[in-house]
């Protein structure tokens, strides 16, 4: 067997084999466009916030946490244009069926699915998710789910500068799910009806600061990119034609990723300018203006936001770590996670069950210093560090006769594949070390 390259069916099948994601409710079918996350997967996800978080405070300027709520009152995506905006041009085969967005299909031509050019008029779909409250389903009642988490942080804005004790510019960050009814979903976790979204709304004063603060988040955003360990010859700036930004934004750039299917949006940075916040204030009547000391006015601030996807960013690294080689005849898999992310930061191997006492009074020793480690004592030695490279375990840890005498293991790098002999006492700090 040699090794090939990489691609979607690839990664969905290591996924669902290690327990990173499962298909929503694969038991009846399946859900489109909604996934589960499993123990790996969830972890994994775990880290890639705790890393966005710290990218996003450790700065000068203050950056705040949020947690909004996912259902939203009408008059909120009313006020942000959402309700008259947020749609996709959606376009039906009359022969087939099937239906498409109008800008995934070329129309001149034939139907993709039927090879009949049979298609109706183009036309808008909504794609916020629609709910009542309460038993009453009158126009009342109806709520949203939240396509974006940014709507929550703008009308909370004057609650948080009032009551947080906060100076501007600073910023307000937020990790929430969001929900679209996409017309199609792909592509696994590139495009889901429910995901998570990492935003982060940056207030400043007037345009002159929120130029000067786009081109320093673009930048901020990079080194975010860097540290996950992100090849980056597989990563670029795209700025945005003025005729695709959206509604709010008086300027846009996307990251985006060379992914199997081609290069496609990771994370987007816009300067919103004033739209939002003066968008509900005209709306709710409420004032969202802040007073300078300074010069004894008040002005309405100008936002910069950072928004990227969970998922999207999950699917990115695993497309980006993915690697497979040969090793002995046979083709070995292996996730170069970043260990800052990777789910488990080590394995503790016995080289026979007759050793599993000392492997595991190591493996509940780190477990109890707050490390994520899994203990494996069944198979060989060399099947159990191919599943861990699979799970991208920067280093494996392993018990031997020799330990008994020496107080030492054999420490083997997923990476470079060298194995290095450490004494216990040493583990914790080896550990650490790797993840600074
Ligand atoms: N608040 C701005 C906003 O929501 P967006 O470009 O629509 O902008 C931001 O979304 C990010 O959210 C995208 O760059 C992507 O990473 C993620 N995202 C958007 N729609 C998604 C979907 N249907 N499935 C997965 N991720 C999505």
């Amino acid at each position: 067997m040699t090794p090939e390259t990489v691609n979607l069916d690839k990664i969905v099948a290591l996924c669902k084999r290690r327990g990173f994601v499962f298909q929503s409710a694969e038991i009846y079918a399946g859900l489109n466009g909604v996934y589960d996350f499993g123990p790996l997967g969830t972890q994994l996800r775990n880290n890639i916030k705790s890393l966005w978080l710290k990218h996003m405070t450790q700065w000068p300027e203050e950056v705040v946490q949020m947690d909004g709520s996912i259902l939203g009152s009408g008059q909120v995506w009313e006020a942000s244009g959402h309700l008259k905006n947020f749609s996709d041009p959606l376009v039906d085969c009359t022969n087939c069926k099937k239906r498409y967005r109008a800008d995934d299909v070329d129309l001149a031509r034939v139907c993709p699915s039927c090879g009949i050019k049979a298609w109706t008029d183009v036309r808008q779909f909504q794609l916020m998710f629609e709910t009542n409250l309460g038993a009453m389903a009158d126009s009342a009642s109806k709520a949203y789910l939240r396509p974006e988490t940014a709507q929550a942080i703008f009308i909370n804005f004057k609650n948080v500068f009032s009551s947080c004790r906060v100076k501007m510019p600073f910023g307000i960050a937020q990790i929430g799910k969001a929900f679209r009814n996409e017309i199609t979903p792909k592509q696994f976790l590139f495009r889901l009806r429910e995901f998570e979204q990492m935003e982060m709304e940056f207030f400043c004063k007037n345009e002159t600061t929120a130029a000067h603060f786009f081109d320093l988040w673009i930048e901020r955003r990079r080194m975010f990119y860097q540290d996950l360990g992100i090849d980056a010859n597989k990563l670029r700036i795209r700025p945005h034609e003025a005729d695709e930004l959206s509604h709010y934004s008086r300027g846009t750039v996307d990251y985006e990723y060379n992914f199997p299917f081609g290069w496609k949006e990771l994370e987007g940075i816009a300067n919103r300018g004033d739209f939002d916040l003066s968008q509900h204030s005209k709306h709710s009547g409420k004032e969202l203006a802040v007073f300078d000391e300074e010069t004894k006015s008040s002005y309405v601030p100008h936002v910069v936001e950072c928004s990227v996807g969970v998922d999207r960013l999950f699917l990115t690294l695993l497309f980006d770590a993915y690697q497979e080689d040969e090793v002995e005849g046979e083709v070995r898999t292996t996730l170069k996670l970043s260990p800052k992310i990777a789910p488990v930061k080590a394995a503790v191997l016995s080289l026979v069950k007759k050793l599993n006492e000392p492997a595991e009074k190591l493996y509940t020793s780190l477990k109890q210093a707050g490390f994520a480690v899994q203990f494996d004592d069944s198979g060989s030695i060399g099947k159990r560090y191919r599943r861990q490279d699979e799970i991208g375990t920067p280093v494996c840890f392993t018990v031997d006769f020799e330990t008994l005498d020496d107080n030492c293991v054999t420490a083997r790098n997923r990476d470079t594949l060298v194995q290095a002999r450490i004494g216990l006492d040493n583990v914790e700090e080896y550990l650490r070390k790797m993840l600074e």
